[in-house]
C-alpha cells in the first residue's frame, strides 16, 4: 500500500481515476465517474464505485477520511473563482491642462456667434497676456448634423469649421478644444446615417481640426490639442467640463454654478447652460468650494429659444502656480467686458 494516493483503494485504480481528474479538473464528480467506468469497465464494480474514488481524491468524503488521502492534488476545497467575460467599457481619464495663462471661451457656436461678445471676449484675452485658450465645447453648433428640425440656407458644417479654423488661426495662441454636445453631433450623425464610415478617421473633428477641410491640408496647422466630449479637464484643484456629461435634463433652481456644485461636489468651471454665474460654500472644515458657470458667446435668441436667461462671458484661469491659482470670471453686456 505505501506509495499510493488512497490507501482506501487499489493504487492502480485512485492512479487512474488521478489521470482522469488532471484531465478534466471541473468535471463534476458523478460525469467523470460515468466517463471512468465507461472506459475500464473491468477496473470497476459499478460507477458508485469509481464515484467513490473520485470523491476521495477530492476530499469529498468528510474530515473522518482525509487521513487517507496522500496525494492533495485534486483536492477542490479552494474558494470558487469566477472569471467574467472581457468588458467594452471604455476607460476614462481625465486630460490634464499644462500649466499656463489661459483664456477660457465656451459656448460660441460658430456660425450663430455674437460677433461683438467674441471680439470682446478675445481681446480680453489677449490683453491678459494669455499664453493659451481652452474651448469648453460647443466652440462649433454643427447645425447641418442636428437631430433637430433644421431650416434650409444655413451655413454647411465645412463653413463651420472653415469659420472656427480662421478665428483659431487669428488668435495665434496654442489650443486645447474640448468637445461640447454640439460637436459630438458630427460623429452621431455619422453614426445614424453612415455608420460604415465611422471608421473613417477623415470625417471625424480631431482630423478636420488638425488637416482643415479644403482639399490641401493647412501649411501652418494650428496648435490644437482635441479633447473628447466625455472627458473631463483637470487644473489642480479645479475642474472644468461642459455640462452634457451628467446627462438628462437642465435644471439649475438657483443657478447653473450652485447646480454644479450640487452635481460635483468640487471646485469646477462648467458651460453648456450659457449663464454666467458663481456660488461659493464652506465646508465643515473651513475649506472653501466654488464653482462656476460660464457665459456663452452665441447670439442670445436663437430661433429655437427666443426666450431665455443667458448671458455672454468668458474666464481667465492661470495655472501656473499650483499653491496660488487663480479664476475670473467675466461678464459681458452689450459687447463690453463688466
Ligand atoms: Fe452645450
Amino acid at each position: 500500500m505505501k506509495g499510493s494516493m488512497y490507501m482506501g483503494a487499489a493504487p492502480i485504480k485512485s492512479e487512474l481515476v488521478s489521470s482522469y481528474l488532471d484531465r478534466f479538473p471541473e468535471a463534476q464528480s458523478m460525469t467523470i465517474a460515468r466517463k471512468i467506468y465507461g472506459e475500464n469497465k473491468l477496473l470497476f464494480k459499478d460507477v458508485e464505485a469509481v464515484r467513490s474514488v473520485v470523491r476521495m481524491l477530492r476530499n469529498k468524503m468528510g474530515a473522518s477520511h482525509s487521513h487517507e488521502i496522500k496525494n492533495k492534488t485534486h483536492y477542490n476545497d479552494q474558494p470558487k473563482k469566477i472569471i467574467v467575460p472581457s468588458s467594452m467599457s471604455k476607460p476614462w481619464a481625465p486630460f490634464v491642462l499644462p500649466k499656463g495663462r489661459w483664456g477660457i471661451l465656451a459656448d460660441i457656436h460658430f456660425p450663430y456667434h455674437d460677433r461683438r461678445a467674441l471680439e470682446a471676449a478675445v481681446n480680453d484675452i489677449l490683453k491678459e497676456n494669455c499664453t493659451g485658450v481652452l474651448i469648453n465645447g460647443d466652440g462649433m453648433d454643427f447645425y447641418g448634423a442636428s437631430k433637430f428640425n433644421r431650416v434650409p440656407n444655413q451655413k454647411t458644417i465645412r463653413q463651420e469649421i472653415q469659420m472656427m479654423l480662421k478665428f483659431l488661426k487669428d488668435l495665434g495662441l496654442p489650443v486645447v478644444y474640448k468637445a461640447g454636445n454640439h460637436e459630438k453631433r458630427l460623429a452621431d450623425f455619422v453614426c445614424l446615417k453612415a455608420m460604415e464610415l465611422f471608421d473613417l478617421p477623415t470625417i471625424h473633428l480631431p482630423y478636420l481640426l488638425q488637416h482643415g477641410v479644403e482639399k490641401e491640408p493647412m501649411t501652418n496647422p494650428i496648435d490644437i490639442t482635441y479633447i473628447d466630449p466625455n472627458r473631463v479637464i483637470y487644473s489642480n484643484h479645479l475642474t472644468f467640463y461642459h455640462g452634457h456629461e451628467y446627462g438628462g435634463m437642465t435644471n439649475s433652481p438657483v443657478n447653473p454654478a450652485r447646480s454644479a456644485f450640487v452635481k460635483s461636489s468640487r471646485i469646477v468651471s462648467v458651460a453648456h447652460e450659457h449663464r454666467p454665474s458663481e456660488n461659493t460654500v464652506t465646508d465643515i472644515r473651513g475649506k472653501l468650494i466654488t464653482t462656476w458657470s460660464s457665459g456663452c458667446l452665441c447670439g442670445l435668441h436663437p430661433d429655437w429659444k427666443p426666450l431665455n436667461q443667458w448671458g455672454h462671458g468668458h474666464a481667465i484661469h492661470d495655472n501656473r502656480d499650483p499653491h496660488n491659482w487663480t479664476y475670473t470670471n467675466k461678464r459681458i453686456y452689450n459687447g463690453r467686458v463688466m
